[in-house]
């Protein structure tokens, strides 16, 4: 492949076209493995998965599996799930709790904690050790491969494997306002999330991006949700989620010039969302079928305008975290990934979310409508694979390669989204936060190291705006 070729000749920025070989093709499929999954910082799950001591959660990372552990001493530790010795998974249970992982396949065995030669995740035992080997096995060395950098953000756990990218919130930049609208409590405190119930995981025969260019702003393809705003499973008894009709309506929504595509072009993260200090509309009632759970969110909401005031900061319905991390910041409130298995298909994996402090009841009936509305079997979220399941076989014939994909819409009308940092915003439906994904990827793909792709070094905030607008 020639170097030059992705960014140039795939990705047309300023013409609004996109090649579809980027979402079928094996070869840069290969290449973004190694070039986007093996350098950003990527979603790994959620500390409330492992309260205690040597709880695990197996994870993914790009396609890789990855053990997510804490030591005795609660720190947390993320280890690629394959043993030094011949390559053996370690560990094939989805979650549990173990303070050794033995392999399967030759009983090399690994401490969570090291010991005092081995760091965490050391190598503890090898059958015949002295035998065998007569000393010339330095266990040190051989221990679980642990990840190049780490981080609990407001208890969500992030890894990366490249220990030049830069640190975690320096790669959030200002979209960290939205990410915690997910992770902050309801009432506006910091962090005090948890995981309900355990996680979904399910795979879709489709491109890992078709899900992440989706929810960084696609705010108009409500034409494929129609069946299911019709049969009203919203908690209110009306649409899919809480959405009044008529005056309450008019409560709720925030004036257009504060509501719509925020998009961080150095970073390659988007959401649909409110601009800071937007002006909290007044209380309105959604989960009015279940007065318990009614009389919850209406103490929060007050509870919320006391800690923050009426102008907040970060309302953001949907987002996406560069490159396969999205969210949902209000209901269903949740996390996901889209992890690669292969140019043709993806596993989609998701993690609700609810403030750990909440009644159990509130739990309950939360757990019960994330459920009717997303995932695998829930209505809203069945639309969507639809979509892109048919658009990716479709877009995979030697004829249908030859026409790009279309992203003009909105072209043009960026502005800047005051307030943040770094940020464009568009009030009206627009393709902009896909277009600065795709840009943001091919820089990806392109650069050599993470000197190249610092946010600050990439081209600054003005250069972006005038080049949307042109
Ligand atoms: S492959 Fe794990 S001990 Fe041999
Ligand atoms: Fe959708």
């Amino acid at each position: 492949m020639r170097e030059s070729l992705i960014a140039t000749d795939l990705i047309d920025g300023d013409g609004g076209t996109i090649a579809r070989d980027i979402f079928v093709d094996e070869e840069i499929y290969k290449r973004e493995i190694k070039q986007v999954f093996g350098r950003a910082w990527l979603l790994v799950g959620h500390e409330s998965q492992i309260p205690k001591p040597y709880d695990y959660f197996t994870s993914r990372m790009g396609e890789e599996s990855v053990i997510m552990t804490r030591d005795k001493t609660g720190k947390i530790h993320v280890f690629l799930n394959t043993c030094p010795h011949r390559g053996m998974k370690v560990c094939r249970y989805d979650q549990g709790n173990a303070r050794v992982f033995t392999c399967p396949y030759h009983a090399w065995s690994f401490s969570v904690d090291g010991n005092l030669t081995t760091a965490p995740g050391g190598l503890v035992g090898v059958p015949h050790y002295k035998k065998a080997y007569r000393g010339g096995l330095d266990k040190s060395q051989w221990g679980l491969v642990p990840v190049a950098q780490l981080v609990n953000y407001k208890g969500s756990i992030w890894a990366n494997w490249d220990k030049d990218a830069v640190d975690f919130e320096t790669y959030l930049g200002d979209m960290k306002f939205y990410l915690d609208s997910v992770l902050d409590q309801r009432d506006g405190s910091p962090g005090g999330s948890e995981v309900i119930g355990g996680i979904q995981k399910w795979k879709v025969p489709s491109n890992w991006k078709f899900g992440a260019e989706n929810f960084i702003g696609d705010i108009y393809h409500i034409t494929s949700h129609r069946s299911v705003d019709m049969v009203s499973i919203g908690p209110s008894g009306a649409g899919r989620r809480d959405v009044l009709k008529g005056d309450k309506a008019a409560k709720i929504v925030i004036p257009p010039p504060a509501f719509g595509s925020i998009g961080f072009p150095n970073h390659g993260h988007g959401c649909i969302g409110a601009l800071p200090h937007y002006e909290e509309p007044d209380y309105a009632p959604s989960f009015t079928l279940t007065p318990i759970v009614e009389e919850y969110y209406k103490e929060v909401y007050h509870r919320r305008v006391e800690n923050l005031g009426k102008r907040a900061r970060g309302l953001a319905p949907v987002g996406t975290i560069f490159p396969n991390c999205s969210f949902h910041g209000m209901q269903p409130r949740a996390l996901f990934t889209w992890h690669p298995n292969g140019p043709q298909e993806m596993e989609m994996w998701k993690w609700y979310l609810v403030d750990a402090d909440a009644p159990d009841e509130v739990k309950n009936v939360l757990r019960q409508y994330y459920l009717r509305y997303a995932g695998p079997a829930g209505l809203t979220e069945q639309d969507d694979m639809e979509n892109w399941n048919y658009a990716t076989a479709a877009s995979s014939g030697a004829r249908a390669g030859l026409y790009p994909y279309n992203y003009q819409m909105g072209q043009g009308f960026e502005s800047d989204a005051r307030d943040l940092e770094n940020a464009i915003f568009t009030s009206a439906v627009t393709e902009q936060n896909q277009r600065l994904f795709y840009n943001r990827w091919a820089e990806f793909m392109d650069a050599d190291s993470w000197d190249a792709l610092h946010p600050k070094n990439s081209a600054n905030h003005a250069d972006i705006l005038a080049r949307c607008q042109q």
